[in-house]
């Protein structure tokens, strides 16, 4: 038989009392997350959101609760009326905020049972979970765990502190609709049949770009939101279906404006977690973070820049890498400290993982420490017949490795070099753990191309969305690229007023400044392949309102998740999100997506066909 809650009324949480509350009588409440039973007395570790308290219940002096407790078992929901009492010498539990009190219980209620969870709640570090389908599955188990507790709470915090941030100076909230128009961002949209127009659809937004560009025309200048988006994308560890952004936008800005907004907020949400950034981030332009690191997100917690080796091999005969020069790509290295020691079995693995990433293969040198009598000493390398001592000396003192280092070497065109680099750069890091976790290293990333080639359609395009302005420098460029047919290829040379905020290695907010020129609108959406008829079908609405004065505007959005990633330093998406979605799109409480009834279907004039 369960008790009645009735009118009792709790006094405190379970992580509220101290040493000076002793004397007081309290009523807690909470799940039992642990029980101990020593006949006549049983110990129960109570648990709410914030923190555990040690009940004690005697059958000396409350026979009736003592029985009770006998019957109680983890998650059971529970409340006590009691005593807060010192604990006996030696038993204070310093691990514990409350370990140096407990409750002496007069009265026990039972308020609820619960079957036994299908894996353990209390488990000591992140490496004991249970799978992580079996806590999906019962999200609402798991997220009774402190550390989710944690998380999420910091997230709760974190957006209070961005509106704390935007509301100060001057922003102003605004709601954009879910259901919204296609009108594709690079991504996939999620569609939603609409019953009233039978075979029309809205899309749920990829984010609100078209909308907070609207706000602007609008005259609200500076605009803000925590806006869900919804992308249908190949998923990865930082990326999920549908996440939420602080979207801003602010009217008659340069970048310099918008990177302090940017700046200022993170700067803003980190001292959540004690951390002081600079005022102003240090500026990398997207082609230095390239050159240096291979990467546009570069993680600055640790040096290993690459090593450019291509004009030193520029009169190579060696087969591999002529070709590659001849074809305009780079042979490029990085230097791990101390591990000229690596294995056979190890450079092969290094040599898996940047295949991954579509090099050909990994060279190495490996710099011995030189022994006192060591006379032929030289450094070995995959590449000594091939290229000679001489030859890999000289390599050796241009990557600038010494006594006990490897280099690490991939030949290949631009792009996949700075991929594989890029990648080995952050797996070497990591497996030699050379990051130091407390530190916090932001940069602005400036200057991103305005268009990617897409190889397998040979066209080009938007690398950050198609409303970005081209660089002032560049707009010439821009022009002569789309207006010539035969200079089509230069597009991949304009620069764009596009930036991102990338905070240890993550991508945490990206924005640009806009086009706010019809003619300017147009010819990018002539560049992206659309004919002004395409383009009217799918931004005609766009096109029409940046007819009726439109300021020049910018502005970025920051990923809520990516950002709380950070705060929690967890490397999974999952972990900042109440109730996410699995790698594959799923969500395995509710068991969605999932079917609907064909009398829904019928009504909404969808027919779904197997293949
Ligand atoms: P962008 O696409 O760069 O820009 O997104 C901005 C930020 O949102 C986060 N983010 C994601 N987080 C989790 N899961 C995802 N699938 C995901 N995709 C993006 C990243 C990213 O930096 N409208 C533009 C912004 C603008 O130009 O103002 C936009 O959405 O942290």
């Amino acid at each position: 038989m369960l008790d009645v809650l009735g009118n009792l009324e709790r006094t405190h949480t379970c992580g509220e009392l101290r040493e000076s509350s002793v004397g007081g009588q309290v009523v807690l409440m909470g799940w039992v997350a642990k029980k101990r039973d020593f006949g006549v007395f049983t110990f129960i570790d109570l648990r709410d959101r914030e923190g555990v308290t040690q009940v004690v219940v005697s059958e000396e002096t409350a026979a009736e609760a003592h029985a009770k407790a006998k019957n109680l078992r983890g998650e059971f929901v529970i409340a006590v009326k009691g005593e807060v009492v010192s604990r006996a010498e030696g038993t204070h539990n310093k691990k514990l905020a409350t370990g140096d009190i407990e409750i002496k219980v007069s009265e026990l209620l039972i308020l609820n049972d619960s079957k036994v969870p299908p894996f353990q709640l209390e488990v000591a570090g992140s490496e004991n979970l249970a799978a992580e389908d079996t806590r999906l599955k019962y999200r609402y188990l798991d997220l009774r765990r402190p550390q989710l507790q944690h998380n999420i709470r910091m997230r709760a915090k974190a957006v209070s502190k961005i509106r704390e941030y935007f509301d100060s100076r001057g922003f102003i909230e605004i709601e954009t609709p879910i259901l919204l128009k296609s009108t594709p961002e690079g991504a996939r949209d999620f569609i939603v049949p609409s019953r009233i127009h039978t075979g029309k659809f809205f899309a749920l937004p990829q984010s609100p770009q078209i909308l907070k560009q609207l706000t602007m025309i609008s005259g609200f200048d500076k605009y803000y939101q925590i806006a869900r988006c919804f992308r249908d994308e190949d998923l990865r560890a930082d990326r999920q279906p549908e996440f939420t952004q602080l979207d801003m936008e602010m009217s008659f800005v340069n970048r310099e404006q918008v990177y302090r907004e940017m700046e200022g907020m993170f700067n803003h949400v980190l001292k959540l977690i004690d951390v002081n950034l600079p005022t102003e981030w240090p500026r990398l332009t997207y082609a230095e973070a390239m050159r240096r690191y291979g990467s546009d997100k570069p993680d600055l917690r640790f040096g290993m820049e690459l090593i450019d080796l291509s004009d030193e091999l520029k009169d190579t005969d060696f087969a591999p890498f002529a070709e590659v020069l001849a074809k305009g790509g780079e042979i490029k290295a990085i230097v791990v400290k101390g591990r000229a020691d690596y294995s056979r079995k190890q450079t092969d693995e290094l040599q898996e993982f940047v295949k991954r990433y579509g090099a050909g293969a990994l060279a190495w040198i490996k710099v011995p420490v030189r022994t006192g009598s060591d006379s032929d000493w030289a450094p070995a390398s995959s590449l000594l017949k091939v290229l000679g001592e001489e030859k890999i000396a000289r390599l050796t003192e241009l990557s600038g490795a010494v006594e006990g280092d490897a280099v690490l070497i991939v030949a290949g065109k631009k792009s996949v070099v700075a991929a594989a680099l890029g990648a080995l750069r952050n797996e070497v890091a990591r497996r030699e753990n050379l990051i130091d976790r407390t530190k916090y290293e932001c940069i602005i990333v400036t200057e991103f191309p305005m268009f990617e080639h897409d190889d397998e359609t040979d066209t080009y395009v938007a690398a950050h969305h198609p409303f970005t302005s081209p660089m002032d420098e560049d707009l010439e460029l821009f022009k002569t690229a789309v207006n010539d047919p035969s200079q089509h290829h230069l597009l991949g040379q304009v620069r764009a007023k596009a930036y991102d905020a990338v905070i240890n290695g993550y991508e945490c907010a990206g924005g640009s400044i806009r086009i706010h020129q019809k003619e300017v609108q147009a010819l990018n959406f002539k560049a992206l392949g659309m004919t002004p008829e395409t383009a009217r079908s799918r931004f005609g609405f766009f096109l029409d309102a940046l007819e009726y004065g439109t300021p020049p505007h910018g502005g970025f959005a920051a990923g809520i998740e990516r950002t709380c990633m950070i705060l929690v330093g967890t490397e999974n998406i999952r972990d900042v999100m109440a109730f996410p979605k699995t790698a594959s799109a799923q969500d395995l409480m509710m068991d969605s997506p999932g079917d609907v009834d064909d009398a829904q279907l019928k009504e909404l004039g969808i027919c779904v066909v197997s293949e």
